[in-house]
Parts: structure tokens; sequence; C-alpha cells
């Protein structure tokens, strides 16, 4: 968020880091002579502090605001974290990461962009395949991957494959050069490989979406405005949201996007806390096709590239429609100066149906309340694909995340009228690997106090006999989840599988703990590669729906810090081997979810949206339905 430059005795422990603190982290380390000239700053954020500093906080006390500076010292692979103190301009600590790697650069990947068309082998392959003009090529660096192959080794590397566009706003993805690999060393700015798997004709069809191209457009559809004449109901301050009784402070991450802060529920006169901060904190992409082409491809979207790096800036009308307040983000270059991305978050309401409703016939009484949400969002393009990632805010407590995936399916070229296994055909002469989009969400609940136990809750059918005489019965099992190899939970859609985080020490007027229940609101696959596979030991989190730790302020990714590269193990397997108790403490919640994609012909040339996400809804949080005092809309016909 733009917070004004130079406050710091006004900031909130929470506010995003200003462009001026963000130059000034990156000028102390500087001048402390840790960095060279060949160094590149990877990122720059707000080293977010404790939990206990940001309920200790009272509006006006100081804050020493301090900053976490990640930096490539050169072509090595060891990398550099520093902490600033932007306060005082102090640094307060550097340490070294030794063999490992950071998210892809935009820099190093220009680089590959730039330096492979002018490679004689490149060259050579592309006119094996008719294409004499190597300027006429997009070329997708990806995350490389972690295979044990010689060439990885020590370097920081990607995998580069290319496309053909005749012209500049053409649909590369239409035309998929098969077979070409190059493999680029980013630390030396060289490339180091291109294989060539085998010619493949080129699809025929251009694949454009682009107005001009698709022929006559609709024209029965008339306008449709939401207008609100009064102005939203939200406030804004910084960026602290309160929109009917909710409140929370609103965060952005190069990695993980928007992220939300104590988020709380105001109920007579007191602010319960709910969630102190949620996030997606990783998503993989693995696809499911075994050939030379396309089995290493499994993008590491928020670790490898970086969903807030990624962030569109919103158009009103375009992006989001209504009466709109965006936030904009202040992130770091690689030289360690600050870039806006301006209008990065949109936030509005919406009319969402209806919230409750009963006709009652007897007493001839009709009440019904409109439902309305507040929709906080950002989207992120990844190379072919975009994901937009919506977190809803509900007028009866509830609190849901919904991603929307479109953008361009994965492509490659098949010969004509060859049908594949692990692909299907979307258009002549092209198809689509099946893949997976697998997300992790990392909940860090605080229900209503820190004390938090997670249950497995679930319909149990009770064998017909004395107790169930009719056969009709089944009841609720609930299982307290303790440890965290308990926690580790698939869901199952036929038992009504869900989870749900209690307070005991908080009890509602029936004499129950108080709680929040994560509902998975569509079905979602765990990851389907083999155990044994690369990705299924980088992407552990994807092989379970649910995991449970307690509360460790530096766990924050479920795939590690730097799963770039990385040969896995990292993030939630390794912390949960220790197996800690997880009842009756402070508790993070890691939910992975997502969808299996088998691509079909209306996914292209742009795939309408696909959706993916879950629900948080109070279980016993309230005493009663917490909407009730909603009034009934204002319009004459509802009387
Ligand atoms: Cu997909």
């Amino acid at each position: 968020m733009t917070a004004p430059s130079g406050t710091v005795s006004g900031s909130h422990p929470l506010d995003s880091l200003s462009g001026d603190e963000i130059r000034r982290a990156a000028d102390a380390l500087r001048a402390s002579g840790q960095l060279d000239g060949h160094a590149r700053i990877i990122h720059v954020v707000l080293d977010e502090p404790d939990k206990e500093s940001v309920k200790a906080y009272r509006p006006g006390t100081p804050v020493d605001r301090q900053a976490r500076v990640l930096a490539v010292p050169g072509a090595s692979l060891d990398l550099l974290e520093a902490v600033v103190s932007v306060t005082t301009g102090e640094v307060r600590s550097v340490r070294t990461i030794e063999g490992m790697r950071p998210a892809l650069t935009f820099g190093e990947s220009l680089d590959a962009i730039l330096k492979l068309p002018k490679h004689p082998e490149w060259q050579a392959a592309l006119r094996r395949r008719g294409i004499e003009d190597p300027a006429r090529v997009q070329i997708d660096p990806w995350p490389a991957g972690s295979f044990g192959l010689d060439l990885e080794d020590g370097r920081r590397i990607s995998r580069c494959i290319a496309y053909l566009r005749e012209s500049p706003t053409d649909n590369g993805y239409a035309r998929p050069i098969e077979g070409l690999i190059a493999f680029f060393d980013g630390g030396a700015g060289e490339v180091i490989e291109v294989q060539d798997y085998g010619e493949v004709p080129l699809p025929p069809e251009r694949g454009s979406y682009l107005p001009a191209d698709v022929g006559a457009m609709r024209d029965d559809l008339r306008p449709l405005d939401i207008v609100q004449p009064d102005g939203p109901s939200f406030v804004v301050e910084r960026n602290l949201v309160r929109w009917q009784r909710w409140s929370f402070r609103v965060g952005f991450d190069p990695y993980e996007g928007l992220i939300l802060h104590t988020i709380g529920y105001e109920d007579a006169g007191r602010v319960r806390p709910i969630l102190h901060r949620a996030s997606i904190s990783e998503m993989v992409v693995p696809y499911g096709d075994p050939g030379q082409m396309h089995g290493w491809k499994n993008a590491f979207d928020a670790g490898e590239w970086g969903l807030g790096r990624m962030a569109n800036s919103l158009s009103l009308g375009c992006d989001c429609l209504g009466v709109i307040h965006y936030f904009d983000v202040v992130l770091a270059n690689e030289q360690g100066e600050p870039y806006t991305i301006a209008n990065a978050i949109c936030m509005h309401e919406e009319d969402y149906g209806i919230l409750w409703k009963h006709h009652d016939m007897h007493g001839d009484t009709n009440e019904v309340r409109r439902s309305r949400r507040l929709v906080v969002s950002f989207i992120a393009t990844v190379g072919n694909y975009d994901y937009g990632f919506y977190w809803y805010f509900y007028l009866d407590g509830n609190i849901q995340l919904e991603i929307k995936l479109t953008g361009i399916v994965s492509t490659m070229a098949i010969e004509p009228g060859t049908t594949p296994t692990f692909a299907n055909v979307i258009a002549p002469g092209l198809a689509a690997p099946h893949h997976q989009h697998l997300f992790n969400a990392r909940l860090d609940f605080d229900v209503d106090g820190t004390t938090n136990t997670v249950c497995q809750v679930e319909a149990e059918r009770v064998p017909t006999g004395s107790e169930n005489p009719l056969g009709n019965a089944f009841r609720q099992k609930v299982t307290v989840l303790a440890t965290e190899s308990d926690a580790q939970r698939e869901t199952n859609a036929a038992s009504s599988r869900h989870w749900r985080i209690v307070n005991p020490e908080r009890l509602n007027r029936l004499g129950s703990p108080i709680g929040y229940k994560l509902v998975p609101t569509m079905s979602t696959p765990t990851l389907l590669a083999q155990p044994e596979a690369s990705v299924a030991q980088r992407a552990s989190f994807a092989q379970h729906n649910l995991w449970v730790t307690p509360y460790a302020q530096d766990e924050r990714h479920a795939a590690g810090e730097y799963p770039n590269q990385h040969a896995g193990g990292d993030g939630l397997p390794r912390w949960t081997a220790a197996n800690r108790p997880i009842a009756e403490r402070d508790v993070v919640v890691w939910y992975s979810f997502g969808v299996t994609h088998f691509v079909r012909p209306e996914d292209w040339p742009v795939m309408p949206v696909e959706y993916t996400g879950f629900l948080v809804s109070p279980f016993g949080f309230f005493d009663r339905n917490p909407a009730l005092d909603v009034p009934p809309p204002h319009t004459e016909h509802c009387e």
C-alpha cells in the first residue's frame, strides 16, 4: 500500500513498506558494504512483527519498522538475507543462505529472452522447422524443476520453450514449437544447452481471441451498471478496512500477493479475532504428460515466480465493476528501487442474491434480506495463465476465498490425426497436457483468541439395529486432531468432511466452545504424481488437503522459502516431521485445494473462468444468526 513517505511514528506495524522505506533499506545494506556492484536485489519486504507486538500496538506508539532484504551476490547459489531497520537505517542482521536459489528474476529471464535468439544451435533448430527469423519466436523461460541433472548443479537455470508469433499480438500458444528446449544459466548469463527432440508440424490455426479476429460481436447485451448513489459502505484508513462488523488490514507480498491481516468481527462492542493472517502460501501446476517436452513442467507460481510480482494494474469497468476502492502496491526492483503497481488490489461490494428469507403462510409475513459481500481481489498473470484471487466477506460471518482460473492453457503441437494419451486435443494439430492447479492457503486462525483446537467433523452412518431400527440414522463424528501427523487429512465429499477450529476457552450461550469451520466448497484433488516423483517431493503440501501446525513466525511457505530448483522436503513435511502437539494452542491451518484440468475445446483459445476455493464459516461463534439486524430492502415492492 502506498504509505505517506517518511511516516514512521504514525505507522501501524503491519503497514506495507513505502517506496521510501524500500529505498532506505536497500541503501543501508549497500552502505554496509554487504553488496557489491554485481548483486541483484530479489525482494525488499516488510519484516512482519510477531503476533504479540501486533496485539500490543496502540495508535500513536512509535514503531520500529524493519525490512527484510534478499539479494543474490552474484552468479553463485548463495543468497544473502538482511534485516534492516528502516526507522534507524541500522542493518540488524545479515546471514548467508547457502546453496539456495531465489524465485526466477526478471533480469535473468529477460537476459535469456534476448540471448537465446542469437544462439547458433537455437537458430539451426528453428530453421529445421522452417522458421528463418528468430525474432518471430516468443520465448517463455520456465522454472527448471529439480531432476538431478548435471546441468542443474550449482546454477540458477531456466528451461526456455518457444512459440511462433507471426505478428506481435498473435496468440503464441496457438503455435508451440514442439520438441525444442534451451537451458539458460541465469547467473552466468549464458545458454548452456539446446535440446531438440524432433519436429512436429506447427498447428495451422492462429487461435486469436482479439475482437478484430473473432468476427461479429453480439449486439444484444444492454448496459448493466452498478450504482451506489450514497457511496460504498466500507471505510478505509491507510491499509485498515472496516465494513459492516468486519475489520482487517490489507497487505501485499511479492510471492503470496494479497495478505489479509487481523481479520475480526465486532460483536457486542468487542472486535473478536478470527484470522490473524490469511494468504496463499504456495501453488504448483504439475503437468501429467510424461514426455521429454512436458514431463518436467511443474511451476510453483508463488515461490518460483511470485504471484505478487505478477499482479496486474486493474481497470474500472473491465476487471472490476461498481464503486471501487483500489490499493496501489509498492515493490522493489532488482536495484532496490521501489516501483508501484497502481490499482493492484480492488475492493468493492457486490449484491449476492438473498441472505435469508421466510414466507410464513400462517402469519402471512414474508421476510427477506439481501446478501451483500465485500470483495477484495487481485489478479496475477503468470505466463500463459491468469489467476484472480477473490476474498469475500459476508454479512453472516462467512469468509470465502474464490480463485478464478483463466488465461491460456499450456499447449503442445501434435502430429495431425494422432490422439495423445496424456493430453486433450483442443484445435487442429494442437493439444493441452492434463495438469493440476494446486494452491495452499495459510490460515493463521485466532478464533476469539489463540487457544484453538482443530477437529475433523464428518457424518457417520449407523448400522441398522437397536440404536437405529429404521436404518435412517447418521451422527456427527468429531475427532480432535491432536498432533501434526493426525492433522494430515484429505477431503471426503461423501461424508461431508470438514474441519472445525474451536476455542475451548470460550463458550457460547449453549455451553459449547465457539468455533469456525473450514469447508471444502468444491471437490478438490490432491497431487496425482507418484510419491517418488520430483514434484511430489517438492510439492508435498499438495499430497494432503489439510495440515495443521503450531504457530511459528518463520513457517510461512508450504514448500519452503526457496522452492526454485529445490530438491524437495522443505516446508510442511520438514516442520511436521517433529509431530508437534497442536491441540489447545495457537495453530496455523494449511489448506491445499485446486483443480485437475482435463482441458476442453471450450478452453481454447482463451479459457472461460474455472473456479476453486473454500469457505470459512462460523460454527457456534455467534449465539444465533448474526444477520437478523440486516434491514429489509429499501423498496416498496418488498412491503
Ligand atoms: Cu489449467
